[in-house]
């Protein structure tokens, strides 16, 4: 039995050992962190119970590993400690129990309570150590393994948010000031799409991006790299110190002496407080410039912790309150093949369900074959699925050492998946494509399923299953057949019955009557989404124009470049498609026409032409779809995120991040009824010209 449990701990102890090399060494995690916490969890559990079988060299003992030959190494004068963690609310009322039994029982003072805490996000990148001498940066090193780093000062020294010298006076001779080197997430983002054009490798997470960005023999790389330093403590300071007693104050002195500290930092009293906290920047992760993977809580008075002191490796008046993990371990099972409106053949992988980022994830996106080959992706591979926010989720990574024998390479397609055609990949894209257009099957049914959403023709009661029904029976070959299709067919149809049948007949009637805006983005031409649609409808205010319009004239649209110009062209020059066109007219569908040169005067005196406006929340007597559209026809542009060029956000009830970033943007925010009257007012001063893109 105890034979056992030796032999289970000796296999923990040696996976934790090759994790850390892969992470520490070659800033190349071979697991999510959060399966290593579960396994530096499970060590940690064994040693407690077992405390005579810890032994020097165990993981517990040292996190991290020995640093990589070709730096300098430096030795820490006070190590670099890691923190305990906290998964959930108990774990951390638990921690303030600790922190408030402890400070009881070794003092003959009374224990403040509740205790006042210092919140800060704990920042997802890599700990360092700046020492400055008389005011000048000496010396820069990594944590390494706790006890001894590498000198990366050269390399640090390339960093905008990193004082080559102390600003203002009065900091004491010898400063160590220790902080997260980290990559916000739009560098991370430009840097990776740079590197894509390039065909090179991009990076998995932000955080490997900035280990491996210090980790550069060459300054002048980490000096491309948009790297940043927030300072969140400090380690060796000379006596003459002057320093504040509260780690919040210090932190405060540090920002005036040139240091980046964390804005979202506050100071609160007792664990609840804390809790709040914690919930209150779970909701706004997202949205953070940078990415965080919890909240780290410490003891704000220094006096305090050092009553507290130290457990092994890690402090006992400090914890990490971690969020949900975003990056999970799963088996790929198999990856299908989808084809969408366009024809584009897409990859996507089967999961085993694995919960990840708050939520269940059973499917990822692959992007296209060249997404396959850069993940070297093999069938029957464990792999690691990153789903930050509300980004789709994704597979960034095959746990090589995983990939079982009978693992099989992915064959890339030669026929679609669907009707079985030619697929090929059109010079300069990225994408597999099926050539047969309107002849396959999936195409249709996708074009079928855009035409009659919402926002196109807005034609409701027709859903996947029974277009491909229509489809497969062969009852409607494009999507002028919808128009044609009578009651009995409809009613024998699947799922149907007489009701709906009537239902579907009256919402195909009433669509016949439309907007030329909507008509056109209703065709599915390729890159003509919604907001191009409404240029395009405005600019020319009649199909014949845009039909006959050349490339000089599409260039003259707002929103549209050479690509989509060239979509137009080539669509209207279809011959089939001008007859889908036509019989779509002659079946009834319709919209008002204007004379161009009128509707361009009007939209360039529209009331709201210039602002931008955000919706969001729920609003009570319209929806937030209708609003939005009102908006528009006043001339507004309507985003979907807030941003510094927000002009409005129109907040309806239970808005959420939009409305905190809003307010940390200060960006005006309107209730419904202050919307509505904005909306009333400027209504008064348009005309008739509101039809031509309702
Ligand atoms: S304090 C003794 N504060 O988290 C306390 N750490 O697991 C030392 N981190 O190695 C750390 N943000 O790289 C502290 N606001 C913050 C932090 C933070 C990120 C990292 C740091 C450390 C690791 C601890």
């Amino acid at each position: 039995m105890l034979n056992t449990a030796m032999a289970h701990l000796d296999a923990i102890k040696d996976q934790l050992r090759q994790h850390n090399h892969s992470y520490y060494i070659l800033d190349d995690p071979s697991i999510p962190d959060a399966e290593y916490d579960r396994l530096m969890q499970q060590l940690l559990v064994i040693e407690s119970v077992h405390p005579q079988w810890v032994t020097a060299d165990s993981p517990s003992q040292r996190v991290g590993d020995k640093p990589l030959e070709g730096f300098q190494q430096v030795t820490h004068a006070l190590p670099m400690l890691s923190l305990d963690n906290a998964f959930d609310g108990d774990d951390l009322r638990e921690f303030d129990r600790r922190v408030r039994e402890r400070l009881s029982k070794h003092s003959d003072r009374a224990i403040e309570d509740p205790i006042i805490y210092a919140c800060e996000p704990k920042l997802d990148g890599i700990a360092v150590s700046l020492t400055y001498e008389n005011g000048l940066l000496v010396t820069a090193a990594t944590r390494g393994d706790g006890s001894r780093g590498e000198d990366i000062t050269q390399n640090m020294r390339t960093l905008d948010s990193v004082p080559l010298c102390l600003l203002g006076k009065g900091w004491p001779a010898t400063l160590e000031v220790r902080g997260e080197v980290y990559m916000p997430s739009a560098g991370f983002e430009a840097l990776n799409t740079k590197l894509a054009a390039k065909g090179l490798k991009t990076y998995v997470n932000p955080r490997n991006t900035a280990a491996g960005s210090l980790r550069q023999l060459d300054s002048k790389i980490t000096a491309q790299r948009p790297l940043e330093l927030c300072a969140y403590s400090i380690g060796l300071v000379s006596d003459d110190n002057t320093l504040p007693q509260q780690h919040f104050d210090i932190l405060h002195q540090l920002q005036v002496w040139g240091f980046k500290i964390n804005a979202e930092m506050r100071r609160v009293q007792g664990i609840e407080a804390c809790l709040d906290y914690y919930q209150t920047l779970a909701s706004r992760r997202t949205h953070l410039a940078y990415e965080i993977d919890g909240i780290v809580f410490k003891v704000d008075q220094l006096e305090l912790q050092e009553r507290l002191g130290f457990v092994a490796r890690a402090p006992r008046w400090a914890i990490a309150h971690k969020f949900p993990a975003q990056e999970e371990m799963t088996g790929l099972l198999k990856v299908d093949f989808q084809v969408g409106r366009t024809g584009a053949v897409t990859p996507v992988a089967r999961l085993e369900p694995v919960f990840v980022g708050g939520v269940t994830v059973s499917n990822a996106t692959l992007h296209n074959m060249d997404e396959i080959q850069r993940l070297d992706l093999h069938l029957g591979d464990t792999v690691i699925v990153r789903r930050a926010g509300d980004v789709i989720p994704k597979v960034v990574q095959v746990v090589l050492e995983r990939r079982p024998a009978s693992a099989e390479a992915i064959q890339t397609p030669t026929t679609c998946p669907i009707c079985e055609g030619p697929v090929e990949r059109e010079e300069g894209e990225a994408a597999l494509r099926c050539v047969n257009g309107l002849s396959c099957g999936a195409q249709i049914v996708q074009a079928i399923k855009h035409f009659v959403s919402r926002k196109a023709m807005d034609i409701d009661g027709l859903g996947e299953k029974q277009v491909q029904a229509l489809v497969e029976t062969g009852k409607i070959k494009h999507v002028a057949d919808l128009y044609a299709l009578d009651h009995a067919v409809l009613a024998a149809m699947e799922r149907m019955g007489e009701k709906s049948a009537s239902n579907l007949l009256s919402a195909l009637h009433k669509s016949k009557s439309t907007s030329l805006a909507k008509f056109l983005f209703s065709l599915g031409i390729r890159e003509v989404g919604e907001a191009t649609a409404r240029s395009l409808a405005m600019h020319y205010g009649r199909l014949t124009n845009i039909k006959v319009a050349d490339i000089e004239s599409l260039l003259a649209v707002e929103d549209v470049g050479p690509i989509v110009a060239n979509r137009i062209l080539h669509f209207f020059a279809d011959h089939d498609t001008l007859t889908i066109i036509d019989e779509l007219q002659r079946a009834g569908v319709h919209w008002p026409e204007f004379d161009p040169v009128e509707v361009q005067s009007h939209q360039q005196n529209l009331p709201f032409k210039g602002f931008s406006f955000v919706v969001t929340g729920t609003l009570s007597s319209l929806s937030r779809d209708e609003l939005k559209s009102q908006l528009q026809e006043l001339g507004a542009k309507v985003a979907s995120s807030v941003s510094k060029k927000t002009d409005y956000l129109v907040a309806g009830e239970k808005a959420g991040s939009k409305l905190i970033k809003a307010q940390d943007l200060q960006v005006t925010v309107l209730d419904e009824s202050q919307a509505l009257s904005l909306v009333a007012n400027a209504l008064e001063q348009v005309s008739k010209f509101n039809q031509v893109v309702e």
